[in-house]
């Protein structure tokens, strides 16, 4: 089973399925990392605020997978809004996991409240153009911070790591998105279980004798999204990778997405302030 690839604006591709690392423990995220690089994966997807890096690294280098065939990005954390702070963090993320490069580095959150992320969104151009990030991109970005950044910067973000799922479909960003080309990466792709016993997925599940799992995935992958599902276990890794071997109707994708209440499992970003002590 082939993983397609996406291309970014910037002509960079990116596997359109990866493994998220959100909420594994460090203990634990080189096994579970080395575990998805064995199934298949070639994209992982963590951040400073996971506190995981260097365990991400660690997988990395003991997979045996070349470094170039492995598509890795992390995250600016929330402490780091300002410009120095901001080239030092990506410093520490790059030492955390032992890399040359980094493929693709996001402002985790915009912080409307904390200090600007119009002069962040600069530190991140400057990175982009020290040529040890592929891509930069951003997350949480509602329509106004995008235009603040089209209006105020010279980079257009490659991507834009927003919560989507069924419960959430986000169509209206998704949109504004495509139309100035940057690429939606859907964190919390199955609402971190939410969805999994709503009875519109699992009657297309059992028609298709596939898992919740699966058609929710499936349907983002039909919708172009990019996702990283997160799983600690490992039957649940090679489930979440097999999705390419059957396809939703076009009604399956309409019913599915009828299925949105604009609920979200994480902060608004537009209120989200937070940054870790
Ligand atoms: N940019 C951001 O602000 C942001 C925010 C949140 C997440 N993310 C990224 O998006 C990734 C995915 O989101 P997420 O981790 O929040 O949630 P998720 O992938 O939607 O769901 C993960 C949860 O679902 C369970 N699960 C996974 N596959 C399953 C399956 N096939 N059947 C039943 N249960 C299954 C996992 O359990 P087990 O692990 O116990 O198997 C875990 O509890 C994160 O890991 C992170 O990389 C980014």
């Amino acid at each position: 089973m082939t993983v397609p690839n996406i291309t970014l604006n910037n002509g960079v591709t990116i596997p359109q399925l990866g493994f998220g690392t959100y909420q594994i423990d460090p203990a634990d995220t080189k096994e579970a990392t080395l575990a998805a690089l064995e199934v298949g994966y070639r994209h992982i997807d963590t951040a400073e605020m996971y506190g995981n890096e260097k365990e991400v690294g660690q997988a990395v280098a003991a997979s045996g997978i070349a470094r170039e065939d492995i598509y890795v990005t992390s995250k600016l954390n929330n402490g780091f809004h300002e410009r120095d702070a901001a080239l030092k963090a990506f410093d520490g993320t790059l030492e955390a996991l032992g890399f040359e490069y980094l493929d693709l580095f996001l402002i985790h959150w915009p912080l409307p409240k904390v200090g600007d992320f119009v002069e962040t969104w600069k530190a991140m151009e400057e990175i982009l153009a020290s040529g040890r990030v592929k891509s930069i991109g951003v997350s949480n970005f509602q329509q106004h911070h995008l235009q603040r950044l089209f209006d105020e910067t010279e980079v257009v973000p490659a991507v834009n790591q927003i919560e989507v799922h069924p419960y959430l479909t986000q169509d209206v960003l998704r949109s504004f998105n495509a139309d100035n080309g940057i690429a939606t990466e859907a964190w919390s792709p199955i609402a971190q279980g939410k969805v999994l016993d709503d009875s519109t997925i699992v009657d297309i599940a059992d028609r298709l004798g596939k898992s919740p799992a699966q058609v929710t995935l499936r349907w983002h992958i039909q919708r172009g999204d990019i996702v990283f599902p997160k799983s600690v276990t490992r039957a649940r890794v090679e489930e979440n990778f097999a999705i390419f071997d059957f396809e939703l109707t076009d009604a399956d994708v309409t019913a599915i997405t009828a299925l949105n209440r604009d609920e979200r499992t994480g902060p608004n970003p537009d209120e989200f302030n937070y940054i870790p002590s």
